[in-house]
């Protein structure tokens, strides 16, 4: 019989990785605290009010707007920059479908480009190629929980006169030269879904150090209203994107363990690499030097499938889960999703960019491509663990491609 867990041998990894989501009695004091005050709805609350300061304060940003979740805190972007029809917005190819959709949302175009082939996040070349005069704004995704070339896109988006919008889904309290990201140009936008670095199960947020931006985007999230004004007065186009107070009470404890959770997860990727070195065929996300800190959404790695008997990344997948390590595919290229394929996104668009052929569907993306079927992900709530996890991990890959043959 194989030593393979996938075909009926033992598993490798018997003790169990760290349960995610995560919560003690903070959270259920934190909880009863709003169930028992009876206020539960954010306008006269203090617990997400608290909350959005803090995150901002501990992102060194002077301004933070929970809200509903990732998606709307992109959206509220989009209309807090006055981001409107006609206007083109430059972003990766290789993200999760809310970074586009978000632009589209907007009745605006998204640009799609492609990637750094080490980094996966987007190439700043392509970016600064990609600028017409009807760009508007680059966002950038820090893949995985990796900074995008946050000195490169600062010095474009400051040149040309573009907005620079940082997606954060991934990368909660991830330093770039020292300092925490989402700040580095006008707004940063960050996830609370159930799988993130820290989650209330949904929920999300938009920070800034811009004035002007800030107060148009919280009216956006609170249906036009502005602050001091009449609570039936609304003066700009807004809708309710607000969070509650349960999940603002449950961040709030949430946010207290985010440091100490970034350095362990950092510390044992930073293991991992090591670790890994010695298995022919993979090669892990690169850290750039300049990423002093990695908040690690997942542990992302390329693999070579020929040192792997010329397996398929899903057979590999099926493996390694098998052997106890979790792990999954990777994102589809953008410019490969239905919504684009078939024409609907041009739906949400009017004039002349509704007609036009747009450049993403003929481009060919090579660096996504390896990034979206050829590298898998482990989540990071397996990067919680301690040392001897990681050895295990390891092991897991040592075993896979001594038997690979066994699964071709
Ligand atoms: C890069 C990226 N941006 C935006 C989002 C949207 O966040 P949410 O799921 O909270 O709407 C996600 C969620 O996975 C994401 O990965």
């Amino acid at each position: 019989m194989s030593t393979l867990a996938l075909l009926g041998g033992e598993k490798t990894k018997r003790k169990p990785f760290p349960v995610w989501p995560q919560y003690d009695e903070n959270e259920q004091r934190a909880l009863s605290e709003v169930l028992e005050s009876r206020v539960w709805w954010r306008t006269p609350g203090t617990k997400t009010l608290e909350f959005e300061q803090a995150f901002a304060r501990f992102h060194g940003a002077r301004h933070g707007i929970a809200v509903t979740n990732g998606t709307a805190a992109l959206e509220i972007t989009m209309a807090g920059l006055g981001i409107g029809p006609g206007d083109e917005v430059i972003l990766p190819d290789f993200t999760f479908v809310a970074t586009a959709s978000a632009v589209l949302f907007a009745n605006a175009l998204p640009v799609l480009v492609d990637v750094d082939p080490d980094t996966y996040c987007i190439n700043p070349d392509l970016t600064e190629a990609a600028i017409t005069p009807r760009t508007k704004a680059i966002v950038a995704v820090h893949m995985g929980g990796h900074p995008a070339d946050l000195d490169r896109l600062q010095q474009i988006a400051r040149s040309r006169g573009l907005a620079l919008i940082e997606d954060s889904a991934h990368a909660h309290a991830t330093e770039w030269r020292g300092k925490r990201i989402g700040s580095f140009g006008v707004a940063g936008t960050f996830s609370f879904q159930s799988s993130k670095l820290m989650t209330a199960g949904e929920g999300g947020i938009v920070i800034s150090n811009d004035d002007k931006f800030e107060r148009q985007a919280r009216s956006v999230h609170d249906c036009g209203r502005m602050p001091g004004e009449w609570f039936y007065s609304h003066f700009i186009y807004g809708s309710n994107y607000r969070l509650s107070e349960w999940q603002g009470a449950v961040l709030n404890v949430q946010l207290r363990r985010l440091d100490e959770q970034t350095k362990r997860r950092h510390h044992n990727s930073r293991l991992l690499d090591r670790l890994l070195r010695d298995i022919p065929g993979i090669t892990p996300q690169k850290l750039d030097p300049r990423c002093t800190r990695n908040g690690q959404y997942a542990y992302i790695f390329h693999i070579d499938r020929k040192e792997f008997a010329g397996i398929s990344t899903e057979r590999f997948i099926e493996a390694m889960n098998a052997e106890g390590v979790p792990n999954q595919a990777s994102y589809p290229p953008l410019h490969e999703l239905h919504v684009f394929r078939n024409g609907e996104y041009k739906k949400r668009l009017s004039g002349e960019q509704a007609k036009e052929q747009h450049a993403f569907l003929r481009d060919k993306f090579p660096a996504t491509q390896k990034a979206a079927w050829e590298s898998v992900w482990i989540p990071q709530p397996a990067l919680l663990g301690d040392e001897e996890d990681m050895h295990e991990i390891a092991a897991a890959f040592s075993k896979i491609q001594k038997c690979a043959r066994e699964l071709a």
